[in-house]
């Protein structure tokens, strides 16, 4: 894999360089709540934008339906990284239409253009690979190199992300080095204990990485939504609290080859329920209960993990040489459901362990509840691709930049 280090060593001064990044934000309206993604493509912006490229920023934001969205728009994000590069940042309102033609065109060296969403176009995650093709044909047409800088979506199959570098000389930015180094730290020669926390709500998005897991990792502990179908595979009844009643079977198998193979897969032991789910726009205060895990009461959900919960993993996260949490454990948008979250951050700043956050919500949610960044080893701006990249699955986005 090239690195962006010999790209520039080439030469990038008056090269259109278009970097794929992901700056798919948490917003509430137009306002960012968390600007880790945008921060992290920082480096690679900057250390093209000093060399004299004339840099084209593309990304996604969202899931918007392969035509223009106002509620998708990446202008408040083009925004903010004009204010952290504190540089004016141009703005193109399409994608590869007349605005962004015009936009790149306009672009003297060393300055920056971001492009609107690259998903208000339907070929950029089309199925098909023409229809795919011939969006990144339009892309390749606005610059010279690639840079593929946008961790967060190497797991997808999409124009902008695997068709556009087999169209353009490329190479890989700063944060693609440093995530793909880190998941490399937990995949070979781990030192254990390795400890995995997982969260989040559904137990059908974790279920390939806990196969996986189930041979690496030394003890998982579960919370957040998916914790409720491993206490109904356990026989508990759950309530109204999230259930994926078509995967219990999978996950007793799960529970007993981690027996099997000596893994210490940990449930909840207690848990807050609730007979509403919170309001997340007026936080007001909820109305909620502690109760053991087999004893949920039928009408109420669980929302967060209880208090013995909390002290329980935090025992078995202490004595941990390595660390990989991806997921909330509860409803942390909510300050009377983040208290489980919040456990599990602080267990792990206090740990001597290497710690690894993976996951856009666990990253968010430890800048959300005020823990300062610098007390992890390293958070991760890719929630479902560094899952996958721990599932050992080929990542379309890697593997366009290898060759
Ligand atoms: C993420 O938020 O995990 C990435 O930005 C990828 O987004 P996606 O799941 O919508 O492809």
């Amino acid at each position: 894999m090239k690195t962006i280090d010999e790209l520039l060593a080439e030469g990038v001064a008056g090269k259109r360089v278009f970097v794929r990044a992901d700056l798919n934000v948490p917003l509430d309206g137009t306002t960012i709540t968390d600007d880790g993604r945008i921060r992290a493509v920082l480096p690679t912006v900057k250390a093209l934008a000093e060399a004299g490229a004339r840099v084209v920023v593309a990304s996604h934001l969202g899931r918007p339906k392969g035509a223009p969205d106002p509620a998708f728009s990446l202008a408040p994000a083009a925004a903010r990284l004009g204010e952290l590069l504190g540089a004016d940042v141009a703005f193109a309102t399409d994608t590869v239409g007349d605005s962004a033609t015009a936009t790149v065109a306009g672009l003297t060296d060393g300055q920056v253009a971001v492009l609107e969403n690259l998903r208000f176009n339907a070929g950029e995650t089309s199925k098909d690979d023409a229809e795919r093709g011939a969006f990144a044909d339009r892309l390749a047409a606005l610059a010279d190199l690639y840079v593929g800088d946008g961790f967060g979506a190497v797991h997808r199959k999409h124009a902008s992300v695997f068709d556009l570098p087999a169209r353009l000389p490329h190479a890989a930015g700063y944060l693609i080095a440093t995530e793909v180094g880190v998941l490399k730290k937990l995949t070979s020669d781990v030192k254990r204990p390795y400890v995995v926390v997982l969260g989040g709500a559904k137990v059908s998005d974790k279920l390939a990485v806990i196969d996986e897991l189930l041979g690496k990792a030394d003890r998982l502990l579960i919370g957040g939504g998916m914790a409720y179908t491993f206490l109904y595979a356990k026989g508990y009844e759950v309530g109204i609290s999230l259930l994926q009643k078509d995967q219990v079977d999978v996950v007793k198998e799960y529970m007993k080859r981690a027996e099997e193979n000596g893994v210490e897969l940990v449930l909840p032991v207690d848990v807050l329920v609730s007979s509403d789910f919170p309001d997340l726009k007026t936080k007001a205060p909820a109305d909620f209960e502690t109760v053991d895990a087999d004893k949920i009461p039928s009408t109420k959900e669980g929302l967060d993990i209880g208090p013995r919960t909390r002290e329980l993993y935090a025992s078995k996260i202490a004595d941990a040489e390595t660390v990989f949490w991806n997921g909330p454990l509860g409803v942390f948008e909510h300050p009377d459901y983040a208290g489980g979250t919040t456990a599990i951050a602080q267990a792990l700043v206090d740990s001597d362990a290497y710690t690894v956050v993976g996951g856009g919500d666990s990253a968010a949610a430890v800048r959300i509840l005020g823990f300062d960044e610098n007390a992890f080893g390293h958070i991760s701006t890719g929630g479902g691709a560094s899952l996958e990249y721990l599932e050992g699955k080929t990542l379309p986005g890697l593997a366009a930049l290898e060759d």
